[in-house]
């Protein structure tokens, strides 16, 4: 008999005479002629329906049990479904206890719920679309990189550098056991981090192949228990050579959006529907077919939040970091549509970011792109490739013996160049209008919690 998965079996053309079927039970409805059961095996958002005779039924074939089912694949009456599949044999692989098991039939279960459950949640219909639609884009973000000349780079998970700057590290060690004969040095001799961004690892590399990404996990040691962070997330970063412009920057922001949003939708459009009907209302996602960015720079933003008649808990003032509340007050602004913020005050950024030489208000060439629901989605800059302005910066801060291989870059073949970080995790939350940060991916760690 040919295997089939589900999502092949309910899309056949034709009638298939002898066919076996392998998946979870998702519903059982047992009538006095006929036994009707539905199966998933995560190949799809609909379930196979399978018609059996009564004396199929048997005590282990329950809600949430493994079956393997053998029999004709018939084009259905039901106007809903295409095929189904009338069964000849039923077998339980393996049985479910349904009194203990968490998730129940045919309830819609919260997501704050199923979050308890990050072994067992994936078997429910929203996080099984959710985790199908996290791969499509997965695949569609390596493509749309690849397609426009971009190379991968793996950049490295264990790094001896703080990109950021913001102390926001997760040190690691050896455990004690294997400390025990390493004497009492750090395990690299120097102390060592898990990445909280690849960046400067693909500056290495643009300096060489002049465009390249990574998309890979990061860490950051953020006490923040909001809908907006976690302890790992994954993050997308491209880096471009011989750019001058943040435009530049900007143009790739929008493609990449534009290009894979509009794949996630062509290639799961039942999983998405399932989100903007039941999750959330379908407006984010509007502003994609008509992608108009608004372009401010932070002195604009903060003179518009100046002049807001709402009250902020933090006052707006030059000079300081926008806060959640005042991005949310920028987005509304501009009319509920993505928000591309450039220039930043320098002693708010990075080391790396580029010098405007402006002033007095002194600002660098950075660019963030706020989103509507979310804040802030993509963070990027041009990076400061003059050798004087970057050593300066870096002596002043007490790095610069630690950076002399980022200022050998300066030295030997410099060019200007730009790139940006997009949080993969609030971009899905952004498509779909998930609400909390814990529900877009499979396994979320955030302080106080690392279940499995
Ligand atoms: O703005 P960030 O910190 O930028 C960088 O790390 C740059 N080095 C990237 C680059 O230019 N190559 O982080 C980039 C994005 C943010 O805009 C946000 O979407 C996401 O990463 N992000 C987080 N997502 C989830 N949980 C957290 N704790 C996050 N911190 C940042
Ligand atoms: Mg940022």
């Amino acid at each position: 008999a040919a295997r089939l998965r589900v999502g092949e079996a309910l899309r056949a053309r034709e009638p298939v005479e002898a066919v076996t079927v392998q998946g979870w039970v998702r519903s059982v409805r047992s009538q006095k002629e006929v036994l009707f059961l539905h199966i998933n095996d995560g190949s799809s958002l609909e379930h196979l329906q399978v018609v059996a005779d009564p004396s199929l039924e048997n005590r282990d074939l329950t809600f949430g049990s493994a079956v393997e089912v053998q029999g004709k694949l018939v084009k259905s009456p039901h106007k809903m479904q295409n095929m189904e599949l009338q069964a000849e044999t039923i077998r339980v692989v393996g049985p479910c206890d349904i009194w203990s098991f968490p998730l129940k039939m045919k309830e819609r279960h919260p997501l704050e719920y199923i979050r308890q459950f990050p072994h067992l949640r994936c078997r429910s219909n929203t996080l099984g679309s959710l985790l199908r639609i996290r791969s499509e884009a997965t695949a569609a973000i390596h493509s749309f990189f690849q397609d426009n000349g971009y190379m991968h780079i793996h950049t490295p998970i264990i790094t001896s550098n703080d990109c950021e700057g913001a102390g926001e590290l997760f040190q690691i060690e050896a455990s004690s056991e294997a400390r025990e004969s390493a004497e009492k040095t750090h395990f690299f001799n120097v102390p060592a981090f898990l990445t909280v961004s690849g960046q400067l690892h693909l500056e290495v590399m643009a300096g060489a192949f002049t465009h390249v990404f990574t998309f890979g996990p990061t860490f950051r040691a953020e006490n923040s228990q909001s809908r907006r962070h976690l302890a790992e997330f994954y993050m997308v970063e491209a880096e471009l050579s011989f750019t001058e412009s943040l435009q530049d920057i900007m143009q790739v922001i929008e493609d990449l959006l534009k290009t894979v949003t509009s794949t996630v939708l062509s290639k799961c459009p039942r999983d998405v529907e399932l989100f903007h009907k039941y999750v959330a209302p379908a407006q984010y996602l509007k502003d994609f077919f008509f992608f108009s960015s608004c372009r401010v720079s932070y002195s604009e933003a903060v003179e518009i939040l100046k002049q807001a008649s709402q009250t902020f808990t933090f006052k707006p003032e030059w000079g300081c970091d926008l806060q959640t509340e005042h991005e949310k007050y920028l987005v509304k602004h501009c009319g509920e549509v993505p928000v591309f913020v450039v220039n930043y005050p320098y002693d708010l950024k990075p080391f790396y970011m580029r010098d405007n030489e402006d002033g007095p208000q002194h600002t660098v060439a950075a660019v963030d792109l706020l989103v509507p629901g979310i804040g802030e989605l993509c963070g990027g800059s041009l990076r400061e490739e003059r050798l004087p302005f970057l050593e300066s910066r870096l002596q002043r801060l007490g790095l610069a013996d630690a950076y002399q291989w980022y200022l050998d870059l300066r030295k030997f073949g410099s060019v200007p160049h730009g790139g940006f970080g997009m949080g993969f995790e609030r971009y899905l939350q952004y498509i779909l209008g998930v609400d909390n940060i814990k529900d877009v991916i499979p396994f979320p760690r955030f302080p106080h919690s690392c279940l499995l």
